[in-house]
């Protein structure tokens, strides 16, 4: 009987094991545990053994069938699992995703500060277009034809004789066509140059121009608005230093430098051991762009200064690269 009883366990956790269909399993727990199945034929006939034989028949019999009732069961789970399909099943404990949130680039970011900065002062802001006229971008500037920023070299000039702009200079031009002083601009904006791509370089970059025409403008007005501005920008301990210069719209004109923001003034890598950083022009607006306008020269006096962005933007946050604005990495572009 043992004998017996052993076979059974044998050849039904077997065929439990192998069996890969629910249906099929359902057949087996009937052949092995259901009320006509072997085990249980065993387990009724018991009553009928001798005292000797009955309490380890007993025993054996209990345990195999509590031994195949488990296995069923584990079969029964797994081949369940693996019947649900990919849908149903859902994880609760599964941490969610984020999504992902978007942001300003960095140089839009930066523009928004600096309009922030001369909204501060009064200043509003004025837009021109991309596309500009030799006039708007050179001649109401004061800046004669053989001039050599009109050089086909530096200039995209377009096939009906436009061109893309070289700076947001114009937009003075276009603010004073059509307002009577006091005019206080500012005004940001890409603009183009014919330059191959390397690290200070980009055929396509932003300006800020900057623009105030009043009665009794002086060139100190101009130095108080700038410092105000690069310490509102760069800290209070940054200064200003203006350097003669020329430009055709202005006169006197000068180049504008900040104080190193990396070595305070003493001279590093940055700024190349001066200890001064280069940031643009500025100057007192030529009378010939005042009669361009028809604006008294007389009367009114104004300040113009224009500023790279980019060149702001590599000093602020210490890039030594401009393309890396433009590749749109968004390892770079999330670091602000
Ligand atoms: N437009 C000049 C440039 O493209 C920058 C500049 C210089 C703007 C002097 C000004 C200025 O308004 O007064 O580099």
């Amino acid at each position: 009987m043992l004998d017996k009883i052993a076979q059974i366990k044998d050849s039904a956790i077997r065929q439990i094991e192998s069996c890969s269909d629910i249906d099929q399993l359902n057949q087996l727990k009937v052949k092995y545990l259901g009320r006509k199945g072997e085990l249980t034929d065993i387990l009724r006939s018991i009553g009928k053994l001798s005292a000797q034989e009955r309490p380890a028949v007993g025993k054996l019999a209990g345990e195999v069938k509590a031994l195949i009732s488990q296995r069923l069961q584990e079969i029964f789970s797994s081949l369940e699992a693996k019947q649900q399909s990919p849908q149903e099943f859902f994880d609760i404990t599964m941490p969610g995703r984020r999504p992902s949130v978007g942001k300003k680039h960095p140089l839009t970011q930066l523009i928004d500060e600096i309009v922030k900065i001369f909204h501060g002062m009064g200043f509003s802001v004025a837009e021109g277009p991309d596309v500009e006229t030799e006039y708007y971008n050179f001649d109401a500037l004061n800046t004669p034809a053989d001039h050599p920023s009109r050089d086909i070299q530096d200039t995209f000039y377009l096939e009906n004789g436009e061109l893309l702009r070289t700076h947001t200079s114009p937009v003075q031009i276009r603010v004073m066509e059509k307002q009577r002083p006091p005019v206080r601009i500012i005004a940001p904006g890409k603009c183009y140059r014919r330059d191959t791509p390397d690290a200070t370089h980009s055929p396509n970059f932003h300006h800020v121009e900057g623009l105030y025409v009043d009665t009794d403008v002086t060139m100190a007005d101009l130095k108080g608005t700038l410092v105000v501005f690069a310490q509102q920008l760069l800290g209070k301990e940054v200064r200003v230093r203006f350097r003669p210069h020329f430009f055709p719209f202005t006169e006197p004109s000068v180049e504008w430098d900040f104080s190193c923001t990396a070595c305070g003034g003493k001279g590093c890598n940055l700024c190349k051991g001066t200890g001064w950083i280069e940031i643009s022009g500025a100057g007192m607006v030529d009378p010939a762009v005042f009669e361009a306008v028809g604006y008294d020269s007389e009367k009114y006096s104004g300040y113009a200064f224009g500023m790279g962005v980019e060149r702001i933007a590599m000093v602020k946050y210490g890039i030594n690269d401009i393309r890396l604005f433009y590749e749109n990495d968004l390892r770079f572009i999330q670091q602000f």
